[in-house]
């Protein structure tokens, strides 16, 4: 897709890979990845929307071999004002939104730094996997501001308050070992599996009902918003409305007649 200047976009099986690719600036973001990943996954959201079933997983990676993304580009910050800044962060967040509300898993393949806008852009994946050689951290407070790209919150969402303040106040780097500890990323695997391992779990979703698919991943968002007692009406909800689609007749007939499910997405 030669529209992009800084992403690299690839489509291996079911899978999109999205690269920021920026590699001598360590993959930072300036407004124009912001820009081009707004598009990306817009484009995305669309033929998602349109039927299209050709793309069943995201996986979103650092180009180089050293840097998923090390931040937001502060060169492009140093000279902002408080309204640039407002922006910036307001179409950082846009971005994360984009990715909560597609109808498919994102994946953060983490290959190596992701830090502050960096780390935020991972956060903002559904999941992370990480290499052995991946470091994470919020070092905005060095810089004199703090996380703007949604750090502060989804980080205390995925590893609790006081270990996001430690990370956030501290500005402290932490390798994918303690990452996994602390439930940050998903799995940790040798940098060589990275990218084979995030395509294996695609490939396996792309098995499963499409529908069903981005059910469970809508369900689970919103109802991690939510009292449970209404998170758990949302979910007898969509349970519900898709005993209304064929891929649920589908896939019990198939279990039960001992066969694969062929899922349309209907
Ligand atoms: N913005 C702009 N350029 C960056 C960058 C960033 N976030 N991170 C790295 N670079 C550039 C460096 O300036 C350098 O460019 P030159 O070769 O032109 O000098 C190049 O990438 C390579 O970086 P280093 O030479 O610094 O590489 P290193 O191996 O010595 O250090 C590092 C690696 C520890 C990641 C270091 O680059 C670093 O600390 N980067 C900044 C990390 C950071 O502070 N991120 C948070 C940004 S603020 C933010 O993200 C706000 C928000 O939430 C929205």
């Amino acid at each position: 897709m030669a529209e992009f200047e800084t992403l690299k976009i690839e489509d291996r099986g079911a899978a999109r890979i999205i690269t920021v690719d920026r590699p001598k600036a360590l993959n930072a973001l300036n407004p124009q990845v912001i820009a081009e990943l707004s598009r990306a996954i817009e484009a995305l959201s669309q033929a998602l929307e349109a039927g299209d079933r050709s793309v069943r997983g995201v996986i979103i990676t650092g180009g180089g071999d050293k840097a998923f993304v090390a931040g937001a580009d502060i060169a492009a910050m140093v000279d902002m004002d408080r309204d640039a800044a407002m922006t910036f962060a307001s179409q950082g967040h846009a971005v994360g939104e984009m990715l909560a509300n597609l109808g498919v898993p994102v994946i953060a393949a983490v290959n190596g730094f992701a830090l502050g806008g960096g780390c935020e852009l991972a956060l903002a994946c559904d999941f992370i996997i990480a290499s052995e050689k991946a470091k994470f951290g919020q070092p905005e407070v060095k810089l004199g501001v703090i996380p703007g790209f949604g750090g502060t919150q989804r980080l205390s969402r995925r590893v609790g308050v006081a270990r996001a303040i430690e990370l956030c106040v501290s500005g402290e780097m932490i390798r994918a070992d303690e990452a996994l500890r602390i439930g940050l990323v998903n799995r940790v695997v040798a940098p060589e599996a990275l990218l084979d391992t995030c395509l294996g779990i695609v490939a396996t979703v792309a098995q499963m009902g499409p529908l069903a698919v981005a059910e469970a991943k809508r369900v689970v968002h919103q109802g991690a918003e939510l009292p449970l007692a209404a998170a758990n009406q949302l979910e007898v909800e969509a349970f519900a409305g898709l005993f209304d689609s064929a891929d649920q007749s589908e896939g019990m007939r198939a279990f039960l007649d001992k066969r694969s499910a062929e899922f349309e997405g209907e």
